[in-house]
C-alpha cells in the first residue's frame, strides 16, 4: 500500500492508550502522521501513559498546536487522506456536530466534512446522555463514522495491549490504511 497522510488528534478523553497505539500501527505501516494533541489530551496522556506531547513528537512527521488556527490542517486545500480523533471527547464531538470551529481539531474535522474526506470519531465516554447521542447522529450524518472505544473479546485477548488493538485495528480498517484486518473471524 502507497503512504497516506493522517491527521492524528488526541484529546482529552481516558484511552489515550488508543491513540498512541494507532500512531505506532499508522507509522509501522509507513504513513505520514500529522498530529495534534489538546491541552487535555495532554493531561490524560501524561495520568494515564506518563508521556508527553513531545515523547509523540519524535514518533511522527508534524505536530501542531491546537490553538495555531494559521496551521495546514485550519484549511480544506491542505491535502489528508483521512483524519481521526482518538480518544474524542464528548466536548470535541460537540464542537464538531456544531460545527464550532473554536481550536485546530474541531476546524480540521470541520473542513474533512466539507471536502468530503474520511473523519473517524472514537469516543471512550460511557453511559451516553441525549446530548451526546444527538451528537453521534448528527456527525454520522455529516459523514463521519464513529468507533466506539469497545473492545471485542472473541479474539481472546490477554493483555491491555491486546484489547486496545482489537479497536486499532477496526480503526485502520475504516482509515484504508491497512490491506487487510488483522484481527478477523473466521467463523465455523
Ligand atoms: C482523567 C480525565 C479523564 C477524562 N475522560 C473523559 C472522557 O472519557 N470523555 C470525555 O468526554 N471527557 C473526559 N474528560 C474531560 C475532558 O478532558 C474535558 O471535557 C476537556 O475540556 C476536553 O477538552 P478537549 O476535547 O479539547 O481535549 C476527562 C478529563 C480527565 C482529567
Amino acid at each position: 500500500m502507497s503512504s497516506k497522510r493522517f491527521l492524528l488528534c488526541i484529546t482529552g478523553a481516558s484511552g489515550a492508550i488508543y491513540g498512541v497505539r494507532l500512531l505506532r500501527a499508522l507509522k509501522k505501516e509507513g504513513h505520514e502522521v500529522h498530529l495534534i494533541v489538546t491541552k487535555w489530551g495532554e493531561k490524560t496522556l501524561g495520568y494515564e501513559l506518563g508521556m508527553t506531547r513531545a515523547d509523540l513528537a519524535k514518533e511522527v512527521d508534524k505536530v501542531y498546536d491546537e490553538d495555531d488556527m494559521a496551521a495546514s490542517p485550519s484549511s480544506g486545500s491542505f491535502h489528508l487522506d483521512a483524519m481521526v480523533v482518538v480518544p474524542c471527547t464528548m466536548k470535541t464531538l460537540a464542537g464538531i456536530a456544531h460545527g464550532y470551529a473554536d481550536n485546530l481539531v474541531v476546524r480540521a474535522a470541520d473542513c474533512s466534512l466539507k471536502e468530503r474526506r474520511r473523519l473517524v470519531l472514537v469516543p471512550r465516554e460511557t453511559p451516553l446522555n441525549l446530548i451526546h447521542i444527538r451528537n453521534m447522529a448528527a456527525v454520522t450524518e455529516a459523514g463521519a463514522t464513529i468507533i466506539p472505544a469497545s473492545p471485542a473479546f472473541w479474539h481472546k485477548p490477554k493483555t491491555v495491549d491486546d484489547l486496545v488493538d482489537s479497536i486499532v485495528d477496526r480503526i485502520m480498517t475504516h482509515l484504508d490504511a491497512r490491506k487487510q484486518t488483522s484481527i478477523e473471524w473466521i467463523g465455523d
